[in-house]
């Protein structure tokens, strides 16, 4: 399951528009699709024709509690079917109330990634779409996302809220350990005018790497479909907007699919789980660079683990176990995370994740 979120705490940028065209788009590829309504205003959820939510079946529901608190909602009841493969999990007013409780709370930017666990294995696609402000709503956003889309409207002073929510990101990678990719669309833009294309001249070399060779053209087409309730692809799958949305999806696809690629160790790298225990076998990284941590050991690494060096340099890690249920962390390079190729997961008592084994 992959997330992404449509920030800027600027309005009228084009996250919601963006949000719920990519939405559509990702489940009418074959993605079962979650588009996640984090704006108070409930633009998406209005815009997908959902009425405003009840209180008891709204996102600020779910998210007022806490993935661990036993009264919890999880997000899974309040999600709304609106399309084949595509889901809503709606929002109202209330979600503005929630603010000032979870920037009271520790730990209170990581509630929506708490909660998107339980989409794990159900879920393909994950699209979150921002409010236009820089509170702990957007934080949350940013703490469950793999990426960041941040729209910028060419034609209005929107450079400012870029450069905020770069810094934002970049500053969240370092205090909070969270990376997320950030890439930029230029939206609304009016080639003919000199302005726009200069911003986006400007944008492309301050942030090389960053933004999306994709733009989005500005096109009264899209206020017609907004106003009709469907997307643009839909409503005019020939005009040039529904190609330049059609071209951001695929860009997107093929940079996340890099990335994923990228990250999956070789085949027969993780976690083996065996009656007797478990154990771990790499050649590509020293024994002393991956160390097991979990309640088995006492959360001292590598402490009772048994290594064994092999001749062609590579080397088996290996603890015996009890027939039980196990939380462990894997420590890389002196980093405690969880086991990125074991999906079972559960949020600790510090609020970051434990992975689980079973035996
Ligand atoms: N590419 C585009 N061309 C023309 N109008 C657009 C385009 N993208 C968005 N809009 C319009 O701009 C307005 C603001 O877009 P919206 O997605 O609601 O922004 P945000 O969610 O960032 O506040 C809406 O009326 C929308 O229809
Ligand atoms: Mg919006």
């Amino acid at each position: 399951m992959r997330v992404l979120a449509l920030l800027n705490q600027k309005g009228g940028c084009g996250k919601t528009t963006t949000a719920l065209q990519l939405a559509s788009l990702f489940a009418e590829a074959g993605r079962r699709t979650v588009l996640v309504d984090l704006d108070p205003q409930g633009h998406a959820t209005l815009g997908l024709g959902a009425a405003a939510p009840e209180r008891d079946r709204s996102l600020a529901r779910v998210l007022s509690r806490s993935g661990l608190h036993e009264d919890a909602i999880p997000i899974t009841e309040v999600l709304v079917p609106v399309a084949d493969r595509l889901f809503l999990a709606p929002s109202g007013a209330e979600l503005a109330e929630l603010e000032p409780e979870l920037a009271r709370t520790h730990g209170g930017d990581e509630r929506l990634a708490e909660h998107l666990v339980a989409l794990s294995g159900r879920a393909d696609r994950v699209v979150i779409d921002g409010p236009p402000s820089l509170g702990l709503l957007t934080l949350n956003a940013l703490m469950a996302s793999h990426e960041i889309v941040v729209p910028v409207d060419p034609s209005l002073f929107s450079m400012q809220g870029l450069v905020r929510m770069v810094e934002i990101v970049e500053l969240t990678e370092k205090r909070r350990n969270h990376r997320a990719e950030v890439r930029i669309l230029v939206n609304a833009y009016d080639g003919r005018s000199n302005f726009a294309r200069a911003t986006l001249e400007e944008i492309r070399r301050a942030y090389p790497g960053k933004a999306l060779s994709t733009v989005v053209r500005a096109s009264v087409r899209v206020r017609e479909a907004a106003a009709r309730g469907v997307s643009v692809t839909r409503l005019a799958p020939g005009a040039a907007v529904a190609e330049d949305y059609r071209a951001l999806a695929k860009e997107i696809d093929e940079a996340e699919a890099a990335i994923v690629e990228a990250a999956r160790p070789a085949a027969g790298q993780g976690l083996v789980v065996t009656r007797d225990g478990v154990y771990i076998s790499r050649h590509d990284v020293p024994p002393e660079d991956l160390l097991l941590a979990g309640d088995f050991n006492g959360w001292v690494p590598d402490a009772g683990v048994l290594l064994e060096r092999h001749e062609d340099g590579s080397w088996t890690k290996f603890v015996p176990l009890d027939t039980g249920r196990y939380e462990y962390k894997l420590i890389v390079g002196g980093r405690w995370i969880a086991d990125p190729l074991n999906p079972k997961q559960v949020v600790n008592a510090v609020g970051t994740k434990n992975s689980v084994l079973e035996i």
